[in-house]
């Protein structure tokens, strides 16, 4: 099965066909969902929540981006890994942003990143890319806004603010990006973006018209449960089967029926009596 790429996302939107996405934290789970096939594993910030607990994006650190990136990398063999810029790692200058997004790479073994925004970070993007580091924009709900937003909002429903995301939209493409995420915006702005733009863009709450989907990986096996937004599809109830097999776990251990004989390693009675 051959590697994902930048080439692959490109062609994927020439060739009609639809690019699959989920987020991925860990190794193992990095691991399973490769092997299932998945285009690409974005290390998202959204780890902060769901790896975490914090209550936002916003205390997610480079460092805590480089550490997951890496466990990641070592899973996913043909899905392409995109890691996420945290807040204020492509903030305060070019330098800063390129040193950042060079860490999730070098460091992390990222084959491309992701940032948030629009005209406000086009300069950031030119410079990554000119870094040889491919760029995902992030454009709608973005969650890293969410102190201006005031909460987490479908965005771009009036007129002002759907005509911003378009223009930001066509100003990332100009940048360089290779795709841009869309989240929570109508499915008909998705749609009229999607058919704006050459480059795919892979929706979460955006509808069935964006070139590719992706969800956090927890949402859809069912196993996050703190927030669940109108836009996830739970394809498992991994929360009552974690539940269910824990509380048989811990019964069969105070009923002692675990471990049983086949769990258990022997020695000799010989080299046990000279201990007697
Ligand atoms: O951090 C994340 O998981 C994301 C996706 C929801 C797009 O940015
Ligand atoms: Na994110």
């Amino acid at each position: 099965n051959k590697k994902f790429t930048v080439s692959s996302f490109l062609k994927a939107k020439k060739d009609d066909e639809k690019i699959s996405m989920l987020t991925a934290y860990d190794y193992s789970t990095a691991k399973l969902l490769d092997e299932a096939g998945v285009d690409s594993l974005l290390v998202g910030d959204s780890l902060g929540m769901v790896m975490l607990g914090y209550e936002n994006t916003l205390q997610v650190t480079v460092d805590d981006m480089v550490h997951h990136c890496k466990a990641v990398t070592r899973g996913a063999k043909r899905a392409m890994v995109i890691g996420d810029m945290p807040f204020l790692s492509y903030h305060i200058s070019v330098e800063d942003t390129i040193r950042n997004a060079g860490r999730l790479v070098q460091e992390g073994g990222a084959h491309a990143v992701k940032l948030e925004g629009g005209r406000e970070v086009v300069d950031k993007i030119k410079a990554i890319v000119d870094a040889q580091i491919p760029v995902i924009g992030h454009l709608g709900l973005t969650p890293q806004s969410i102190n201006i937003f005031g909460g987490f909002k479908v965005q771009g429903k009036n007129e002002e603010q759907a005509q911003k995301i378009v223009e930001d939209a066509l100003l990332l493409q100009e940048a360089g990006v290779f795709a841009i995420v869309l989240e929570c915006v109508p499915e008909k702005l998705a749609k009229l973006i999607s058919e704006k733009l050459k480059v795919p863009t892979i929706g979460i709450g955006a509808g069935k018209y964006c070139d590719g989907q992706v969800l956090v990986t927890q949402d859809m096996l069912g196993m996050y449960t703190d927030f669940v937004p109108k836009f996830v599809k739970q394809y498992s109830n991994l929360c009552d089967s974690i539940k269910e097999s824990t509380k048989r776990y811990i019964e069969e251990i105070k009923e002692g029926q675990f471990p049983a004989k086949e769990h258990t390693f022997k020695m000799d009675d010989e080299v046990l009596e000279k201990l007697y």
